[in-house]
């Protein structure tokens, strides 16, 4: 029923100078692998094919690794080497990509917006590449666990963790009743609180299923924290007329847009595909 995925990826990817000053940030591999191609991946494996990213200036590594490269397969087709090119390859062949720039990088809301010509009238799930999620042994991939939830609630879906009641003020934080395991209805959601304003520990990460109203309601939204226009701000005004669930997710997430969270994640992929 979700049949397209859009991946915000126009950011500045400040924390990572000088790495991402002519490397999309995106674009940064965990072991041999960019996360974007890890998000990608991921909504396959949700049963989504059609891609669509939202790029910015100095961004065309993204469309480049998605493509092929005919020097590089003529040159080690047929070699031992040529299984290293399995995985993207099959990227390649089962997904359609489509891509569309955003001018002024005005905030994740305005890039999602940016992304509506992309996407149409229709229900959409978003990956931000920087959390890059992976499956525990007992649950498929996190935005699969969302595309079902999807068909039960048919409304807005935004995935969530509990986080150190201090670390509030790097996420958009929810409140909401349980109703049902690991299941909130959102009544209230604020941008990067300060801990002592925070009405949770209940913070939101890089997955979401947005319907397409959300679009009409981002036009409308004026900048807000850092200036930006925050999808959180569009989503609060969903969440006040009752179509906002958030959703507990089952797996390991990683917050590669910061340092600590890259070296975590490259230490546990490391650690995974030892022990294969
Ligand atoms: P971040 O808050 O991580 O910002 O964006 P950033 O620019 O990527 O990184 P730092 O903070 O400067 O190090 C969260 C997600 O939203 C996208 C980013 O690409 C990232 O996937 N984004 C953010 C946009 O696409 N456009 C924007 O204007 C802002």
């Amino acid at each position: 029923m979700i049949k397209r995925c859009l991946f915000p990826a126009a950011g500045y990817g400040t924390r990572f100078l000088p790495a991402t000053k002519a490397t999309p940030k995106e674009m940064l591999p965990v072991l041999t692998k960019p996360l974007i191609q890890y998000g990608v991946e991921e909504a396959l494996e949700a049963g989504i094919d059609t891609m669509a990213i939202v790029t910015g200036r100095g961004k065309r590594a993204i469309e480049d690794h998605f493509d092929v490269s005919y020097e590089l397969e003529h040159q080690i087709k047929g070699t031992e080497k040529e299984h290293y090119l399995t995985e993207i390859r099959d990227v390649i062949t089962k997904c359609t990509f489509s891509y569309t720039r955003q001018i002024e990088m005005k905030g994740l809301g305005h890039a999602i917006l940016t992304g509506e010509t992309l996407i149409g009238p229709e229900p959409f799930a978003v990956i931000l590449a920087d959390d890059l999620c992976d499956n525990t042994s007992e649950a498929n991939g996190v935005l699969s666990q969302m595309t079902k939830l999807y068909k039960k609630y048919k409304c807005s879906i935004v995935a969530i963790e509990e986080v150190p009641k201090d670390e509030t003020n790097k996420y958009g934080v929810i409140s909401g009743e349980q109703i049902e395991e690991g299941i909130y209805q959102v009544d209230d959601m604020v941008e990067k609180p300060d801990p002592k304003d925070a009405p949770s520990n209940l913070a939101i990460i890089g997955r979401y299923i947005l319907t397409p109203d959300i679009f009409d309601i981002i036009r409308d939204t004026k900048p807000g924290k850092g200036g930006e226009i925050q999808i959180t701000d569009a989503l609060l005004l969903q969440a006040k007329q009752g179509k906002v669930i958030a959703y507990k997710f089952k797996g390991e997430r990683f917050d590669c847009g910061s340092i600590d969270g890259f070296v975590k994640a490259t230490n546990y992929f490391y650690k995974k595909q030892k022990t294969k």
